[in-house]
Protein backbone atom coordinates (compact mmCIF):
# COMPACT_ATOMS: atom_id res chain seq x y z
CA UNK A 1 0.00 0.00 0.00
CA UNK A 2 1.11 3.36 -0.76
CA UNK A 3 0.39 6.10 1.22
CA UNK A 4 -2.89 7.51 1.92
CA UNK A 5 -4.21 10.37 1.89
CA UNK A 6 -7.36 11.94 3.64
CA UNK A 7 -9.99 14.38 2.51
CA UNK A 8 -9.83 18.15 4.38
CA UNK A 9 -13.69 17.97 3.95
CA UNK A 10 -14.13 14.80 6.18
CA UNK A 11 -14.88 11.11 5.41
CA UNK A 12 -18.02 8.87 5.95
CA UNK A 13 -18.04 7.36 8.90
CA UNK A 14 -19.03 4.33 7.52
CA UNK A 15 -19.38 2.36 3.84
CA UNK A 16 -23.05 2.63 4.51
CA UNK A 17 -22.78 6.03 4.75
CA UNK A 18 -21.24 6.17 1.47
CA UNK A 19 -23.26 4.02 -0.27
CA UNK A 20 -26.22 6.04 0.36
CA UNK A 21 -25.02 9.11 -0.28
CA UNK A 22 -24.24 8.13 -3.55
CA UNK A 23 -27.52 6.30 -4.06
CA UNK A 24 -29.27 9.62 -3.02
CA UNK A 25 -27.12 11.48 -6.02
CA UNK A 26 -28.14 9.01 -8.37
CA UNK A 27 -31.72 8.47 -7.76
CA UNK A 28 -33.19 11.16 -8.22
CA UNK A 29 -35.44 13.03 -11.18
CA UNK A 30 -33.56 11.50 -13.57
CA UNK A 31 -35.33 8.00 -12.58
CA UNK A 32 -38.71 9.07 -12.27
CA UNK A 33 -39.29 12.14 -14.48
CA UNK A 34 -36.79 11.49 -16.99
CA UNK A 35 -36.42 8.18 -17.85
CA UNK A 36 -40.11 8.10 -18.53
CA UNK A 37 -40.17 10.44 -20.16
CA UNK A 38 -37.35 10.24 -22.74
CA UNK A 39 -38.40 6.38 -23.24
CA UNK A 40 -41.97 7.51 -24.48
CA UNK A 41 -40.00 10.20 -26.46
CA UNK A 42 -38.05 7.86 -28.31
CA UNK A 43 -40.42 4.90 -28.79
CA UNK A 44 -40.14 2.89 -25.59
CA UNK A 45 -38.06 -1.27 -25.74
CA UNK A 46 -35.23 -0.48 -28.52
CA UNK A 47 -34.27 2.54 -26.04
CA UNK A 48 -35.33 1.19 -22.49
CA UNK A 49 -32.94 -1.99 -23.83
CA UNK A 50 -30.21 0.28 -25.13
CA UNK A 51 -30.09 2.02 -21.63
CA UNK A 52 -29.62 -1.21 -19.99
CA UNK A 53 -26.86 -2.56 -21.74
CA UNK A 54 -25.12 1.12 -21.30
CA UNK A 55 -25.86 0.63 -17.51
CA UNK A 56 -24.03 -2.42 -17.46
CA UNK A 57 -21.12 -2.28 -19.91
CA UNK A 58 -20.31 1.05 -19.71
CA UNK A 59 -22.04 2.51 -16.50
CA UNK A 60 -20.48 0.62 -13.74
CA UNK A 61 -17.39 0.13 -15.10
CA UNK A 62 -16.89 3.88 -15.19
CA UNK A 63 -18.34 4.25 -11.74
CA UNK A 64 -15.88 1.87 -10.10
CA UNK A 65 -13.28 3.85 -12.02
CA UNK A 66 -14.80 7.29 -10.76
CA UNK A 67 -14.90 6.01 -6.87
CA UNK A 68 -11.50 4.90 -7.44
CA UNK A 69 -9.90 7.72 -8.55
CA UNK A 70 -11.62 10.11 -6.20
CA UNK A 71 -10.65 7.63 -3.07
CA UNK A 72 -7.39 7.42 -4.16
CA UNK A 73 -7.12 11.52 -5.07
CA UNK A 74 -9.24 12.53 -1.66
CA UNK A 75 -10.17 15.65 -3.24
CA UNK A 76 -12.54 17.66 -5.86
CA UNK A 77 -12.45 16.53 -8.48
CA UNK A 78 -9.85 18.79 -10.30
CA UNK A 79 -7.48 18.52 -7.83
CA UNK A 80 -7.55 14.60 -7.57
CA UNK A 81 -6.86 14.53 -11.34
CA UNK A 82 -3.93 16.74 -10.92
CA UNK A 83 -2.30 14.77 -8.06
CA UNK A 84 -3.42 11.48 -9.53
CA UNK A 85 -1.99 12.73 -13.01
CA UNK A 86 1.64 13.91 -11.18
CA UNK A 87 1.83 10.51 -9.33
CA UNK A 88 1.65 9.04 -12.72
CA UNK A 89 3.91 11.23 -14.21
CA UNK A 90 1.75 12.43 -16.44
CA UNK A 91 0.69 15.63 -17.74
CA UNK A 92 -1.17 17.92 -15.57
CA UNK A 93 -3.20 18.97 -18.34
CA UNK A 94 -5.30 15.74 -16.99
CA UNK A 95 -7.09 18.43 -14.65
CA UNK A 96 -9.43 19.63 -17.48
CA UNK A 97 -11.62 16.59 -16.54
CA UNK A 98 -12.44 17.90 -13.10
CA UNK A 99 -13.30 21.43 -15.02
CA UNK A 100 -15.55 20.28 -17.85
CA UNK A 101 -17.15 18.21 -15.02
CA UNK A 102 -17.67 20.81 -12.43
CA UNK A 103 -19.36 23.05 -15.79
CA UNK A 104 -21.58 20.02 -16.48
CA UNK A 105 -22.74 20.05 -13.09
CA UNK A 106 -23.63 23.27 -12.53
CA UNK A 107 -25.45 23.49 -15.77
CA UNK A 108 -26.89 20.40 -14.97
CA UNK A 109 -27.94 21.93 -11.64
CA UNK A 110 -29.29 25.32 -13.30
CA UNK A 111 -32.14 23.29 -15.16
CA UNK A 112 -32.40 20.86 -12.28
CA UNK A 113 -33.61 23.00 -9.70
CA UNK A 114 -36.34 24.71 -11.82
CA UNK A 115 -37.72 20.64 -12.26
CA UNK A 116 -37.60 20.15 -8.59
CA UNK A 117 -39.45 22.85 -8.55
CA UNK A 118 -42.08 21.28 -10.52
CA UNK A 119 -42.55 18.49 -8.13
CA UNK A 120 -42.58 21.12 -5.08
CA UNK A 121 -45.85 22.68 -6.33
CA UNK A 122 -47.10 19.38 -6.52
CA UNK A 123 -46.65 18.41 -3.36
CA UNK A 124 -49.22 21.53 -2.26
CA UNK A 125 -51.60 20.40 -4.81
CA UNK A 126 -51.52 17.11 -3.84
CA UNK A 127 -52.21 18.19 -0.56
CA UNK A 128 -55.04 20.31 -0.84
CA UNK A 129 -56.58 17.49 -3.05
CA UNK A 130 -57.18 18.84 -6.37
CA UNK A 131 -56.32 15.93 -7.98
CA UNK A 132 -59.24 14.18 -6.26
CA UNK A 133 -61.35 12.89 -9.29
CA UNK A 134 -59.98 15.08 -12.05
CA UNK A 135 -60.08 14.23 -15.52
CA UNK A 136 -57.18 13.86 -18.01
CA UNK A 137 -57.97 17.09 -19.40
CA UNK A 138 -58.06 18.66 -15.99
CA UNK A 139 -54.84 17.47 -14.50
CA UNK A 140 -53.48 18.81 -18.17
CA UNK A 141 -54.57 22.31 -17.72
CA UNK A 142 -53.14 22.24 -13.59
CA UNK A 143 -50.01 21.39 -15.82
CA UNK A 144 -50.16 23.86 -18.02
CA UNK A 145 -51.39 26.64 -16.02
CA UNK A 146 -47.79 25.80 -13.59
CA UNK A 147 -45.38 26.29 -16.72
CA UNK A 148 -47.19 29.02 -18.39
CA UNK A 149 -46.42 31.03 -15.33
CA UNK A 150 -42.91 32.43 -15.29
CA UNK A 151 -43.28 33.88 -11.66
CA UNK A 152 -44.55 30.80 -10.11
CA UNK A 153 -41.78 28.56 -11.95
CA UNK A 154 -39.13 31.26 -10.43
CA UNK A 155 -40.62 30.94 -6.87
CA UNK A 156 -40.27 27.42 -6.58
CA UNK A 157 -36.67 27.34 -8.42
CA UNK A 158 -35.68 29.94 -5.82
CA UNK A 159 -36.78 27.78 -2.83
CA UNK A 160 -35.31 24.53 -4.47
CA UNK A 161 -32.07 26.95 -5.05
CA UNK A 162 -31.70 27.85 -1.14
CA UNK A 163 -32.53 24.39 0.21
CA UNK A 164 -29.68 22.97 -2.03
CA UNK A 165 -27.66 25.65 -1.23
CA UNK A 166 -28.69 25.40 2.83
CA UNK A 167 -27.70 22.17 2.91
CA UNK A 168 -24.00 22.12 0.99
CA UNK A 169 -23.09 25.46 2.94
CA UNK A 170 -22.82 22.93 5.81
CA UNK A 171 -20.76 19.65 5.72
CA UNK A 172 -20.85 16.25 4.23
CA UNK A 173 -22.36 14.21 7.27
CA UNK A 174 -25.49 16.20 7.56
CA UNK A 175 -28.43 14.28 8.75
CA UNK A 176 -29.67 14.44 5.08
CA UNK A 177 -27.65 11.37 3.88
CA UNK A 178 -29.13 9.49 6.89
CA UNK A 179 -32.75 10.40 6.48
CA UNK A 180 -32.33 8.68 2.60
CA UNK A 181 -31.60 5.63 4.67
CA UNK A 182 -35.20 5.62 5.56
CA UNK A 183 -36.77 7.75 2.28
CA UNK A 184 -35.72 5.75 -0.41
CA UNK A 185 -36.76 2.64 0.82
CA UNK A 186 -40.24 4.71 1.31
CA UNK A 187 -40.43 6.27 -1.99
CA UNK A 188 -39.47 2.21 -3.51
CA UNK A 189 -42.58 1.37 -1.71
CA UNK A 190 -44.46 4.12 -2.65
CA UNK A 191 -43.58 2.99 -6.32
CA UNK A 192 -44.14 -0.26 -5.99
CA UNK A 193 -48.06 0.96 -4.87
CA UNK A 194 -48.26 2.97 -7.96
CA UNK A 195 -47.61 -0.27 -9.76
CA UNK A 196 -50.25 -1.86 -8.30
CA UNK A 197 -52.32 0.64 -8.97
CA UNK A 198 -51.31 0.58 -12.58
CA UNK A 199 -51.48 -3.08 -12.77
CA UNK A 200 -55.34 -3.06 -11.25
CA UNK A 201 -56.72 -0.03 -13.15
CA UNK A 202 -54.44 0.99 -16.02
CA UNK A 203 -53.57 -0.93 -19.19
CA UNK A 204 -50.33 -2.88 -17.78
CA UNK A 205 -49.96 -5.03 -20.77
CA UNK A 206 -49.60 -1.85 -23.15
CA UNK A 207 -47.43 -0.44 -20.65
CA UNK A 208 -44.90 -3.65 -19.98
CA UNK A 209 -45.13 -4.46 -24.01
CA UNK A 210 -44.04 -0.85 -24.85
CA UNK A 211 -41.73 -1.16 -22.43
CA UNK A 212 -39.80 -4.21 -22.68
CA UNK A 213 -40.46 -5.10 -26.41
CA UNK A 214 -37.57 -3.12 -28.25
CA UNK A 215 -38.63 -1.99 -32.11
CA UNK A 216 -35.61 -0.96 -33.03
CA UNK A 217 -37.41 0.90 -36.06
CA UNK A 218 -38.82 3.16 -33.66
CA UNK A 219 -35.79 4.74 -31.88
CA UNK A 220 -33.60 7.27 -34.11
CA UNK A 221 -29.70 7.42 -34.37
CA UNK A 222 -30.43 10.70 -31.75
CA UNK A 223 -32.14 8.02 -29.42
CA UNK A 224 -29.17 5.98 -29.16
CA UNK A 225 -26.86 8.81 -28.03
CA UNK A 226 -30.38 9.85 -25.52
CA UNK A 227 -30.09 6.44 -24.07
CA UNK A 228 -26.52 6.08 -23.18
CA UNK A 229 -26.28 9.95 -22.09
CA UNK A 230 -29.18 9.15 -19.47
CA UNK A 231 -26.86 5.49 -18.22
CA UNK A 232 -24.34 8.28 -17.10
CA UNK A 233 -27.34 11.36 -16.09
CA UNK A 234 -28.99 8.86 -13.65
CA UNK A 235 -25.73 6.84 -12.22
CA UNK A 236 -24.25 10.47 -11.78
CA UNK A 237 -21.04 9.84 -14.46
CA UNK A 238 -18.30 11.91 -16.07
CA UNK A 239 -19.03 15.30 -14.53
CA UNK A 240 -17.09 14.37 -10.77
CA UNK A 241 -20.23 13.83 -8.21
CA UNK A 242 -18.98 10.22 -7.39
CA UNK A 243 -15.39 10.99 -7.61
CA UNK A 244 -16.15 13.68 -5.19
CA UNK A 245 -18.16 10.99 -2.76
CA UNK A 246 -15.41 8.43 -3.16
CA UNK A 247 -13.13 11.06 -1.84
CA UNK A 248 -14.63 10.97 1.38
CA UNK A 249 -14.86 6.83 1.27
CA UNK A 250 -12.95 5.32 4.17
CA UNK A 251 -10.47 2.84 2.77
CA UNK A 252 -10.69 -0.51 2.48
CA UNK A 253 -14.34 -0.70 1.44
CA UNK A 254 -15.37 -2.91 -1.89
CA UNK A 255 -15.58 -0.31 -5.15
CA UNK A 256 -16.75 -3.05 -6.93
CA UNK A 257 -19.74 -4.62 -4.37
CA UNK A 258 -20.87 -1.03 -3.88
CA UNK A 259 -20.91 0.35 -7.49
CA UNK A 260 -23.25 -2.72 -8.43
CA UNK A 261 -25.74 -2.14 -5.65
CA UNK A 262 -26.14 1.51 -6.69
CA UNK A 263 -27.14 1.11 -10.20
CA UNK A 264 -29.15 -2.12 -9.06
CA UNK A 265 -31.22 0.15 -7.21
CA UNK A 266 -31.10 2.99 -9.34
CA UNK A 267 -32.11 0.84 -12.44
CA UNK A 268 -34.78 -0.29 -10.46
CA UNK A 269 -36.30 2.59 -9.91
CA UNK A 270 -36.68 3.73 -12.98
CA UNK A 271 -38.33 0.52 -14.33
CA UNK A 272 -40.68 1.01 -11.24
CA UNK A 273 -41.52 4.32 -12.58
CA UNK A 274 -41.62 3.19 -16.50
CA UNK A 275 -44.17 0.47 -15.09
CA UNK A 276 -46.60 2.63 -12.83
CA UNK A 277 -46.52 5.17 -15.83
CA UNK A 278 -47.32 3.72 -19.12
CA UNK A 279 -49.87 1.84 -18.03
CA UNK A 280 -51.67 4.79 -16.99
CA UNK A 281 -50.79 6.94 -20.25
CA UNK A 282 -52.38 3.68 -22.85
CA UNK A 283 -55.16 3.20 -20.51
CA UNK A 284 -56.22 7.19 -20.19
CA UNK A 285 -55.09 7.74 -24.27
CA UNK A 286 -52.35 9.99 -23.65
CA UNK A 287 -49.65 10.73 -25.29
CA UNK A 288 -46.24 8.84 -24.75
CA UNK A 289 -44.13 11.16 -26.09
CA UNK A 290 -46.05 14.11 -23.75
CA UNK A 291 -42.40 15.55 -23.15
CA UNK A 292 -40.87 16.40 -19.57
CA UNK A 293 -44.66 16.99 -18.17
CA UNK A 294 -45.63 12.91 -18.56
CA UNK A 295 -45.27 12.06 -14.65
CA UNK A 296 -47.30 15.55 -13.62
CA UNK A 297 -49.54 14.81 -16.40
CA UNK A 298 -50.14 10.97 -15.57
CA UNK A 299 -49.42 9.84 -11.94
CA UNK A 300 -51.83 12.73 -10.74
CA UNK A 301 -54.37 10.91 -12.61
CA UNK A 302 -53.50 7.64 -10.30
CA UNK A 303 -53.94 10.00 -7.37
CA UNK A 304 -57.28 11.11 -8.09
CA UNK A 305 -58.55 8.61 -8.30
CA UNK A 306 -57.24 6.03 -5.82
CA UNK A 307 -58.13 5.39 -2.24
CA UNK A 308 -55.84 7.64 -0.17
CA UNK A 309 -54.67 9.34 -3.36
CA UNK A 310 -54.35 12.33 -1.59
CA UNK A 311 -51.80 11.07 0.74
CA UNK A 312 -50.38 8.61 -1.39
CA UNK A 313 -49.67 11.62 -3.86
CA UNK A 314 -48.58 14.00 -1.21
CA UNK A 315 -46.04 11.64 0.09
CA UNK A 316 -44.80 10.56 -3.35
CA UNK A 317 -44.09 14.45 -4.21
CA UNK A 318 -42.59 14.73 -0.87
CA UNK A 319 -40.07 11.21 -1.38
CA UNK A 320 -39.81 13.06 -5.08
CA UNK A 321 -37.95 16.53 -4.06
CA UNK A 322 -36.14 14.55 -1.78
CA UNK A 323 -34.48 12.54 -4.38
CA UNK A 324 -33.99 15.38 -6.49
CA UNK A 325 -32.49 17.41 -2.89
CA UNK A 326 -29.76 14.47 -2.19
CA UNK A 327 -29.05 14.79 -6.06
CA UNK A 328 -28.79 18.65 -6.25
CA UNK A 329 -26.79 18.22 -3.47
CA UNK A 330 -24.21 16.28 -5.43
CA UNK A 331 -24.33 18.19 -8.36
CA UNK A 332 -22.83 21.41 -6.83
CA UNK A 333 -20.57 19.45 -4.21
CA UNK A 334 -17.52 19.83 -6.85
CA UNK A 335 -17.70 23.37 -7.19
CA UNK A 336 -17.82 24.08 -3.65
CA UNK A 337 -15.31 22.15 -2.80
CA UNK A 338 -13.39 23.15 -5.34
CA UNK A 339 -13.72 26.74 -3.78
CA UNK A 340 -13.07 26.34 -0.84
CA UNK A 341 -9.52 23.92 -1.43
CA UNK A 342 -8.31 26.51 -4.09
CA UNK A 343 -9.77 30.09 -3.35
CA UNK A 344 -9.23 30.59 0.53
CA UNK A 345 -13.32 30.87 1.20
CA UNK A 346 -15.25 29.08 3.63
CA UNK A 347 -17.93 26.61 2.80
CA UNK A 348 -20.82 28.92 3.02
CA UNK A 349 -19.59 31.67 0.94
CA UNK A 350 -18.70 28.76 -1.58
CA UNK A 351 -22.20 27.42 -1.40
CA UNK A 352 -23.54 30.62 -1.94
CA UNK A 353 -21.91 31.69 -4.77
CA UNK A 354 -22.35 28.90 -6.70
CA UNK A 355 -26.05 28.54 -5.93
CA UNK A 356 -26.68 32.20 -7.37
CA UNK A 357 -24.80 31.39 -10.28
CA UNK A 358 -26.86 28.16 -11.04
CA UNK A 359 -29.67 29.89 -9.99
CA UNK A 360 -29.37 32.99 -12.66
CA UNK A 361 -28.71 30.14 -15.55
CA UNK A 362 -31.76 28.34 -14.63
CA UNK A 363 -33.72 31.27 -15.07
CA UNK A 364 -33.12 30.51 -18.77
CA UNK A 365 -34.72 27.08 -18.41
CA UNK A 366 -37.71 29.21 -16.66
CA UNK A 367 -38.34 31.16 -19.41
CA UNK A 368 -37.92 28.35 -21.65
CA UNK A 369 -41.32 26.98 -20.85
CA UNK A 370 -43.32 29.89 -21.51
CA UNK A 371 -42.27 33.59 -22.97
CA UNK A 372 -39.05 32.21 -24.16
CA UNK A 373 -40.56 28.27 -25.79
CA UNK A 374 -39.88 29.84 -29.27
CA UNK A 375 -36.60 30.62 -28.93
CA UNK A 376 -34.46 27.84 -30.53
CA UNK A 377 -31.26 26.78 -31.45
CA UNK A 378 -30.96 23.30 -33.71
CA UNK A 379 -34.55 23.11 -33.05
CA UNK A 380 -33.68 22.97 -28.96
CA UNK A 381 -35.53 25.24 -26.67
CA UNK A 382 -33.05 26.38 -23.90
CA UNK A 383 -33.70 23.84 -21.85
CA UNK A 384 -33.63 20.83 -23.94
CA UNK A 385 -30.44 22.49 -25.47
CA UNK A 386 -28.83 22.39 -21.89
CA UNK A 387 -29.96 18.76 -21.12
CA UNK A 388 -28.81 18.19 -24.52
CA UNK A 389 -25.11 19.46 -23.96
CA UNK A 390 -24.93 18.08 -20.36
CA UNK A 391 -26.59 14.47 -20.47
CA UNK A 392 -25.74 13.22 -24.00
CA UNK A 393 -22.41 15.32 -24.99
CA UNK A 394 -20.44 16.05 -21.79
CA UNK A 395 -21.15 13.49 -19.28
CA UNK A 396 -20.11 10.66 -22.07
CA UNK A 397 -17.11 12.55 -23.07
CA UNK A 398 -16.04 12.81 -19.35
CA UNK A 399 -16.96 9.08 -18.75
CA UNK A 400 -14.75 8.93 -21.82
CA UNK A 401 -12.00 10.65 -20.46
CA UNK A 402 -12.01 9.25 -17.13
CA UNK A 403 -12.08 5.90 -18.03
CA UNK A 404 -9.10 6.55 -20.28
CA UNK A 405 -7.03 7.48 -17.36
CA UNK A 406 -7.91 5.29 -14.77
CA UNK A 407 -7.30 2.25 -17.81
CA UNK A 408 -4.51 3.64 -20.15
CA UNK A 409 -2.59 6.53 -17.58
CA UNK A 410 -2.95 5.45 -14.41
CA UNK A 411 -0.32 2.66 -13.43
CA UNK A 412 -2.34 -0.94 -13.46
CA UNK A 413 -0.85 -1.90 -10.17
CA UNK A 414 -2.25 1.65 -8.69
CA UNK A 415 -5.52 1.15 -9.46
CA UNK A 416 -5.49 -2.82 -8.46
CA UNK A 417 -4.37 -1.24 -5.07
CA UNK A 418 -6.91 1.32 -5.17
CA UNK A 419 -9.79 -1.41 -6.46
CA UNK A 420 -8.41 -3.87 -3.95
CA UNK A 421 -10.95 -6.77 -5.58
CA UNK A 422 -10.46 -9.80 -3.73
CA UNK A 423 -10.93 -12.09 -6.86
CA UNK A 424 -8.26 -11.21 -9.38
CA UNK A 425 -10.62 -12.46 -12.16
CA UNK A 426 -13.05 -9.82 -11.15
CA UNK A 427 -10.25 -7.70 -11.31
CA UNK A 428 -9.16 -8.88 -14.68
CA UNK A 429 -12.66 -8.50 -16.18
CA UNK A 430 -13.12 -5.24 -15.06
CA UNK A 431 -9.63 -3.84 -16.30
CA UNK A 432 -10.37 -5.31 -19.84
CA UNK A 433 -14.08 -3.43 -19.78
CA UNK A 434 -12.44 -0.27 -18.73
CA UNK A 435 -9.25 -0.58 -21.45
CA UNK A 436 -11.51 -2.04 -24.26
CA UNK A 437 -15.24 -2.01 -23.67
CA UNK A 438 -16.34 0.78 -22.18
CA UNK A 439 -14.24 3.28 -24.27
CA UNK A 440 -15.15 1.82 -27.90
CA UNK A 441 -18.89 1.57 -26.82
CA UNK A 442 -18.88 5.27 -26.01
CA UNK A 443 -17.25 5.79 -29.55
CA UNK A 444 -19.29 3.80 -31.07
CA UNK A 445 -23.10 5.27 -29.90
CA UNK A 446 -21.20 8.76 -30.53
CA UNK A 447 -20.39 7.49 -34.04
CA UNK A 448 -23.58 6.10 -34.65
CA UNK A 449 -25.69 9.22 -33.15
CA UNK A 450 -24.17 11.08 -36.07
CA UNK A 451 -24.52 8.38 -38.90
CA UNK A 452 -21.12 7.07 -39.53
CA UNK A 453 -22.14 3.53 -38.03
N1 LIG B 1 -28.37 11.07 -11.10
C1 LIG B 1 -29.22 12.16 -10.83
C2 LIG B 1 -30.65 11.79 -11.23
O1 LIG B 1 -30.86 10.77 -11.79
C3 LIG B 1 -28.79 13.42 -11.54
C4 LIG B 1 -27.34 13.72 -11.43
C5 LIG B 1 -26.55 13.77 -12.57
C6 LIG B 1 -26.75 13.91 -10.19
C7 LIG B 1 -25.20 13.98 -12.49
C8 LIG B 1 -25.39 14.15 -10.08
C9 LIG B 1 -24.62 14.17 -11.23
O2 LIG B 1 -31.56 12.51 -10.99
Amino acid sequence: MTEQRTSMHGQWTTRWVFVLAATGSAVGLGNIWKFPYITGENGGGAFVLIYLVCVAAIGIPIMMAEVMLGRRGRQSPINTMRVLAKESNKNPMWQFLGWSGMAAGFIIISYYSVIAGWALAYVFRAGVGVFEGATADGINSIFNDLVNDPERLLAWHTIFMVMTIAVVARRVKSGLEKAVCWLMPMLFILLLILVGYAWNSGDFSAGLKFLFEPDFSKLSQEGVLTAMGHAFFTLSLGMGAIMMYGSYLPAGTSIAKTSIMISIADTGVALLAGMAIFPLVFANGLEPGAGPGLIFKTLPLAFGHMDGGTLFGTLFFVLLVFAAWTSAISLIEPPVAWLVENKNVNRVWAAVVTGIGAWLLGVGTVLSFNKWSDVKWFDKTIFDLLDYLTANIMLPLGGFFIVLFAAWIMKREMSKDELAIENPKMFELWYFLVRYVTPIGVIAVFLKSIGVI
